[in-house]
């Protein structure tokens, strides 16, 4: 399905990331990993490499707006053309009382959730526009939609994520870029467990009791592999899907199904 298209994903190093950029290469893609260091980028290219598939490793922190442009040019390097696909997947999470909000833990969320997809974006495109072809698919969630309790920084941060993709919908359609979100529902990654096990010290419950109730709001029964969202990436990120733009694709089991 994306056989000799280039892909750049960031947050490629763990999680949802990582599964993206395995099952963008298994459909074909030659895939840049990317992540804050060095060591974790070059094992998820490693990964690809021992499934067959072509991965390359770029760290880069999403934060450094100024260094956007470098990385891309980079990895496009490596991996021996301009970049066809973005995925915006880096991403931080914190949970508090809205009174407790520390500002510096909102703005380093918003530095990574928000002006890092920003940054990303705005480094790929000029080469996209001049191609007149791309692909951008960027990772939100279903708390873009409808946002939970005490999170109020992720949850809008998000929602940020899902209207900046429609804005650059608009702006790009004349181009023949496709911008699109996926939101996933409940993915058992790192974000999870820190969060799960949170919520169990602080009710004096287990983490995995935590998990089990949050699956029991989802009308499938059970949690999302970043698998899952990796193909819905991977069809967003081809050209079977090039009507769609400026869409959110909820990819949750069920357990959101507002717009
Ligand atoms: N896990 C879920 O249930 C879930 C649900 C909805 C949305 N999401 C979103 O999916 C994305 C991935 O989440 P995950 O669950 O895999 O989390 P994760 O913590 O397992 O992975 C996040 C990755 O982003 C990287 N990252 C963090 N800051 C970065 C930066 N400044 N520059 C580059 N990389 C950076 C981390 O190093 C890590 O590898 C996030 O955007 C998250 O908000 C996750």
């Amino acid at each position: 399905m994306l056989e000799g298209a280039v892909a750049f994903v960031t947050g490629a190093g763990s999680g949802i990331g990582r599964g993206v950029a395995l099952c963008l290469a298994s459909h074909g893609a030659a895939v840049i990993v990317s992540d804050v260091s060095a060591e974790i980028s070059d094992a998820a290219a490693a990964d690809i490499k021992a499934a067959g598939g072509r991965g390359f490793a770029v760290a880069h922190d999403v934060t450094q707006w100024e260094k956007a442009a470098a990385a891309l040019a980079h990895g496009a390097r490596l991996a021996g053309g301009p970049i066809d696909i973005l995925v915006n997947c880096a991403g931080l999470y914190f949970s508090a009382p809205f009174h407790e909000l520390l500002p510096e833990a909102h703005e380093r969320l918003y530095a990574v959730n928000v002006s890092g997809v920003f940054a990303m974006c705005q480094a790929a495109i000029p080469d996209m526009k001049v191609r007149r072809h791309g692909k951008i698919v960027n990772i939100a969630s279903v708390s873009g939609k409808d946002p939970f309790a005490r999170s109020a920084s992720y949850g809008s941060s998000k929602s940020a994520v899902i209207g900046m993709t429609k804005s650059l919908a608009k702006e790009l359609g004349p181009y023949n870029i496709n911008v699109n979100s996926v939101c996933p529902g409940l993915v058992y990654t790192k974000m999870q467990e820190d969060q799960c096990r949170r919520i169990a010290d602080e009710t004096g419950r287990q983490p995995e009791d935590v998990w089990r109730q949050r699956l029991a709001a989802v009308p499938l029964g059970r949690g999302q592999e970043p698998s899952d969202i990796g193909e819905a990436v991977a069809f967003l990120a081809s050209d079977r899907a090039r009507n769609i733009t400026g869409q959110s694709l909820n990819v949750c089991g069920g357990q959101q199904m507002m717009d």
